[in-house]
């Protein structure tokens, strides 16, 4: 069977992509193409003999309709998403990372030696591994309530050598008293927000790692319910969505945490909120 040079089949993936209103059609395109073909993205630029043939024609036409036609996120295509240095395994159980959420893992840094850091809502693990990779000093444990969420964190983090400890909870239920930090990107979209996402996500995106109530914010309130109860708990980072940083400072603060930082994400959005215990509320 003959095949189409690498060239004319991404210039055709590119007019269906764009067709479909996916925000970046040339991006897509190219990873998907550099998937089926298992080479670089930058060998499409350079190897104008590059030929797409055989299997993979059938492939790339598969990765398009899915890209175009379901819009199903590239990341789900592919089945990888880089994540800070971290080159993460990832389906449709679990978030697809998202590179403002690495502002976590920012906050992670800057925690003492040999801090007891837990990711709850970990994901596909993001948070906790790459914070482990980064910082293998630190003691990672990554929670979720979701089963098929923990199995993806666990696959991630045998396969990239990581020793983070995986824990099965809702919120801080049920697990012990033991952490200096708690870092969590919780969900935090409101119900009646859902009409205004991206088919990428409604459609694909695991419902439980998206939406918290109608305001978006009844996880939040729980989980810093919970952490007030804490007594070893000193550090709180969380993040938020866009306007709900000053309703989520308050909470904090009620449950003694004065958020002491607010980092933007690269849109300017105030999206991860930092906040240590007031003095003399720990006993
Ligand atoms: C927004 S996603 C974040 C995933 C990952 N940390 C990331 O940033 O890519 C929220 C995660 O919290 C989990 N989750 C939702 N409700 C939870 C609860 N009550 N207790 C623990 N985890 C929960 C979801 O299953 C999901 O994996």
């Amino acid at each position: 069977m003959s095949g189409t040079p690498a060239s004319d089949a991404l210039d055709g993936a590119i007019t269906a992509i764009t067709a479909a209103g996916c925000e970046t059609p040339r991006l897509d395109a190219e990873v998907l193409l550099a998937h089926v073909l298992g080479v670089g993205r930058e060998r499409l630029l350079i190897d104008s003999e590059l030929m797409v043939e055989g299997p993979a024609v059938r492939a790339f036409q598969d990765a398009v309709r899915r890209r175009s036609i379901e819009r199903e996120p590239v990341a789900y295509i592919t089945g990888r998403r880089g994540f800070r240095h971290l080159d993460l395994t990832v389906d449709r159980r679990v978030l697809v990372p998202r590179a403002e959420t690495e502002l976590l893992v920012e906050v992670g840094l800057t925690l003492g030696r040999q801090a007891r850091v837990l990711d709850l809502g970990t994901g596909s693990g993001a948070v906790a591994l790459a914070l482990k990779h980064e910082r293998p000093d630190l003691l990672l444990s990554g929670s979720d309530v979701s089963e098929d969420a923990l199995e993806v964190a666990r696959t991630n983090g045998l396969r990239l050598g990581l020793d983070v400890h995986w824990l099965h909870a809702d919120l801080l239920a049920g697990i012990p008293d033991e952490f200096d930090a708690v870092l969590s990107n919780p969900p935090y979209v409101a119900q009646a927000e859902r009409g205004a996402l991206a088919p990428e996500i409604v459609r694909h995106e695991p419902a439980a790692a998206l939406f918290a109530g109608a305001d978006g914010l009844s996880s939040i309130r729980a989980l810093l319910a919970q952490v007030a109860e804490r007594r070893r708990v000193r550090v709180v980072a969380l993040e938020v969505g866009a306007g709900q940083a000053q309703a989520v400072a308050e909470l904090m603060s009620r449950a003694g945490f004065p958020a002491l930082r607010r980092e933007r994400d690269l849109a300017g959005i105030e999206r991860v909120l930092v906040a240590e215990r007031g003095e003399g509320a720990r006993s």
